[in-house]
């Protein structure tokens, strides 16, 4: 799609919460990035964040792996409907799944993820708790493009805040106030430069 009069059609994948979900949701609401959600993909049967999809009217593909030969078959399946979505870029907002080639190729340079830390420090699960168990005293968030391996591709957007105190509790609060700001935002600068 070229004109930008019409709106982007994005996805967004979650196992969880969803918070970011929300954030995003509501930034397509209210105008703020240009496009509306026309799918989120989970693969957690009690997220939370489904409930959320429902208050937002936004169709879900909730799957569980384990009813699949393997990661391309069930891969397969969801790029199957996200055709039918017509979905453009996909938004990884606490997707707690590696995405594989199946995924990778039928959406190349058009999979975002966000990273509670700043990449390419403290990469994986844990990464609040890694960053404060190690001490650091610059804490951030990061949002990039996906490739083939875990948390690695380009960096979109990345935001850092000190923090010199010892509750891993007001970290996490301050990480996930600027994930919900981030995230709009490089989603509006991929949408404006690449798509
Ligand atoms: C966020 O901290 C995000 O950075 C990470 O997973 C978490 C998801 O939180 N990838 P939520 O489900 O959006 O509330």
């Amino acid at each position: 799609m070229s004109l930008k009069t019409m709106k982007y059609k994005i996805a967004i994948f979650a196992s969880g919460n969803g918070s970011n979900f929300e954030a995003l949701a509501a930034a397509c609401e209210s105008g703020q990035i240009n496009a509306e959600v026309v799918g989120m993909v989970c693969d957690q049967a009690g997220a939370y964040v489904i409930e959320r999809a429902a208050n937002h009217n936004v169709p879900t593909f909730v799957f569980s792996a384990k009813d699949y030969a393997d990661k391309a078959a069930y891969e397969a399946a969801i790029v199957s409907w996200l055709r039918e979505q017509g979905a453009e870029l996909i938004c990884l907002a606490g997707y707690m799944r590696i995405v594989g080639d199946t995924l990778l190729q039928a959406f190349p340079n058009r999979i975002l993820n966000i990273h509670p830390a700043l990449l390419p420090s403290f990469k994986g699960a844990h990464a609040i708790q890694d960053a404060f168990a190690f001490g650091v005293k610059v804490f951030g968030v990061t949002v990039h493009l996906i490739d083939n391996t875990i948390d690695g591709g380009t960096i979109i957007a990345q935001r850092a805040f000190e923090y010199h105190g010892n509750d891993i509790n007001e970290v996490e609060t301050k990480i996930h106030a600027i994930e919900h700001v981030l995230y709009p935002e490089a989603v509006n600068a991929i949408l404006s430069c690449t798509l």
